[in-house]
């Protein structure tokens, strides 16, 4: 019998697995290996974004075309979408009242760099969701992070970010670094980064109230960063009361509080923040703002607003170093305007907590039918299932329960079965397309996937 894993599969099963399912996918998405052979002629990694080639998939799927909570790919396969691009379409692929909003700006200009009727009602509608008075855009949610953090640097004179181990915040360099040993390290994987973030990056652990206190000492962090409940390495939920406190310390210590709620946008319609009483200085949001056009945007307390404002009047006319030129055009705002308005609403959410809800707990049965020491979290529209008996604290304790192997030939088995989930951790959404029968569908793959994988080795 071979040995089992800290996480109740034995490696050979894993293995076994991997080639079958590898073998399976290969033959049945003949298309989508021609179309991959095509692009690999003038695209590097054969993908027109090189993460694409990193789903454990032999090769990309192609997509034909997607709707609500369905995928459609070049082979004619409909799956059931639980990545719904990794939360850039939580509302359903192509919400009819985004797509009507969409062509009825496409023909009246796309993109001016000026304002049109659009501006000061998405900019309304932000301020009623979040409860944060003062607005500005980007194109991603990695270029808001990125200018919210020199709006906070400028605003507060102060140099050093502080954020959480195990953290993404988008590709914003200044958040690549990592706890190792308790030592602020500089991840190697980043290319091409010729400075050394850890002069003004500081990281502790998330839950960790005595470690922010000591980090925020020295009175010198400009912001914290962080996500109200970590989900990029797996997720990790607040200790009850870690957020009141830590919120407590930073105003303490002079700092402030930004809260990327790119993904816990999945919590309601004013983020997990607004749900949970907590009151940042800012708050992120981005990949479904626009229910699936890239934009982006970012709020202000009335006070860091008036500091933000401050800082540019007082510095010499010239860049500023924040905006795009594309950043809020005609078509994104009224893809944002559309999504606030029919999207964003409590009853849109309703039925998606309530399925996300049904969905966690079925994991959890299942997992539990298999007698594997995993963990499912649960937030708002989203839920993972971690390789760990209990829910872990913290960036390491999540880091360390991850399992490449085992994360991919999971994922490439049930997207064989019909069911596709967010690549890179084991991260699953409801979206408000999404139907029992759906749930049932990624449950009963499960089931059968997990059978495998604790069958006995031939
Ligand atoms: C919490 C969080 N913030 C920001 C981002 C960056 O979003 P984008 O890739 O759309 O810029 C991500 C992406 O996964 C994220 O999870």
């Amino acid at each position: 019998m071979s040995e089992l894993s800290f996480h109740g599969i034995a490696p050979a099963r894993i293995q076994a697995l991997l080639a079958q399912e590898r073998a399976t996918y290969a033959q049945r998405n003949p298309r989508s290996q021609a179309l991959a052979a095509a692009a690999s002629q003038h695209l590097m990694f054969g993908v027109p974004l090189h993460w694409m080639s990193d789903w454990g998939t032999p090769f990309a799927l192609h997509v034909d075309h997607a709707q609500g909570a369905r995928l459609h790919d070049v082979d004619g396969h409909s799956l059931v979408d639980f990545c719904l691009g990794d939360t850039g379409a939580m509302f359903g692929h192509s919400p009819p009242v985004v797509a009507q909003a969409l062509s009825q700006r496409a023909s009246r200009g796309l993109t001016a760099m000026l304002p049109g009727e659009d501006a000061a009602a998405v900019g309304a509608l932000l301020a009623q969701r979040f409860g944060l008075p003062t607005w500005q855009f980007a194109m991603t949610a990695t270029d808001a992070n990125r200018f919210v953090l020199r709006w906070c640097r400028a605003a507060t004179g102060r140099k050093v970010l502080l954020v959480f181990n195990g953290c993404y915040h988008g590709t914003v360099d200044d958040v690549f670094v990592d706890l190792v040993n308790g030592q602020p390290q500089q991840r190697d994987s980043l290319l091409g980064q010729v400075q050394d973030l850890t002069t003004t990056t500081r990281v502790v652990e998330f839950n960790d109230l005595a470690g922010l206190q000591a980090a925020l000492a020295p009175g010198d962090v400009a912001c914290v960063l962080a996500e109200p409940v970590m989900t990029n390495i797996g997720m990790v939920l607040p200790e009850p009361g870690f957020w009141e406190a830590a919120q407590a310390l930073i105003r303490r210590h002079g700092s402030l509080l930004v809260m990327d709620e790119t993904h816990t946008i999945s919590s309601g319609p004013g983020g997990y923040a607004r749900a949970h009483g907590l009151q940042p200085d800012a708050v992120v949001v981005g990949k479904p703002l626009g229910g699936g056009m890239p934009c982006a945007a970012y709020g202000f307390s009335a006070t860091l607003a008036a500091q933000a404002e401050a800082a540019k009047r007082q510095a010499p006319p010239g860049h500023s170093g924040i905006g795009t030129t594309l950043t809020a055009n005609l078509l994104a705002m009224a893809a944002m305007r559309a999504t606030l308005t029919h999207l964003m609403t409590p009853e849109v959410y309703a039925p998606m907590l309530k399925r996300a809800a049904t969905l966690a707990e079925g994991l959890k049965q299942v997992i539990s039918r298999h007698g594997l020491p995993w963990c499912v979290t649960h937030v708002g529209a989203r839920a993972e299932f971690q390789f760990c008996a209990t829910a872990p604290r913290n960036g390491s304790e999540a880091g360390a329960a991850m399992d490449a192997e085992l994360e991919h030939a999971l994922h490439l088995a049930l997207l064989n079965r019909g069911v596709l989930i967010t690549p890179f951790h084991n991260m699953m959404l409801v979206c408000p397309d999404t139907t029992d029968a759906d749930v049932a569908c990624l449950l009963q793959a499960m089931d059968e996937v997990l059978s495998l994988l604790k069958a006995p080795a031939a």
